[in-house]
């Protein structure tokens, strides 16, 4: 099984950005946790804070992988051009966030990623990749 972890604007920050809302783990030492956690799965893992390149990869990845996690930060409640990017592909995505977009301000409560998803996971921290992670395992 191959699963693609896509990261995008300012999640290279994690450990350092709003500790309070995003906590102290960077994301590379979550992922070592994540690939232990999953040894058989193939886990590859992308970050960009450019909007045509989390387009490309997902474009790249997205006929041949099992599935996709997905957290595109702001982009999430933003770019149509996402949206119809995991409309155009093949391999499920799960939309993730770490905070719970919900409680804070409107403008995250809308996502333009979220009905070409096969579902939403938001508010548990890191652990929101590894919930995504149990559904493909599970399938
Ligand atoms: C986020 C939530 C977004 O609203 C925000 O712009 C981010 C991170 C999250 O993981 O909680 O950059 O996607």
């Amino acid at each position: 099984m191959k699963i693609q972890i896509i990261n995008g604007p300012n999640l290279n920050l994690l450990g350092v950005r709003e500790k309070s809302i995003y906590g102290d783990s960077s994301f590379e030492s979550y992922l070592e946790k994540i690939k232990a956690q999953y040894s058989d799965v193939q886990i590859d893992y992308f970050q960009s804070n450019k909007e045509g390149e989390l387009i490309d990869k997902l474009h790249e990845i997205g006929f041949s992988y099992d599935g996709i996690i997905l957290n595109s930060g702001a982009y999430t409640h933003t770019s149509i051009a996402i949206g119809d990017a995991i409309a155009a592909i093949n391999t499920p995505v799960i939309e993730v966030h770490i905070s719970n977009v919900h409680k804070r301000e409107a403008f995250r409560h809308h996502s333009m990623l979220a009905a070409n998803c096969v579902g939403v996971i938001a508010g548990f921290g890191l652990n929101s990749y590894r919930l995504a992670m149990e559904y493909f395992v599970s399938q």
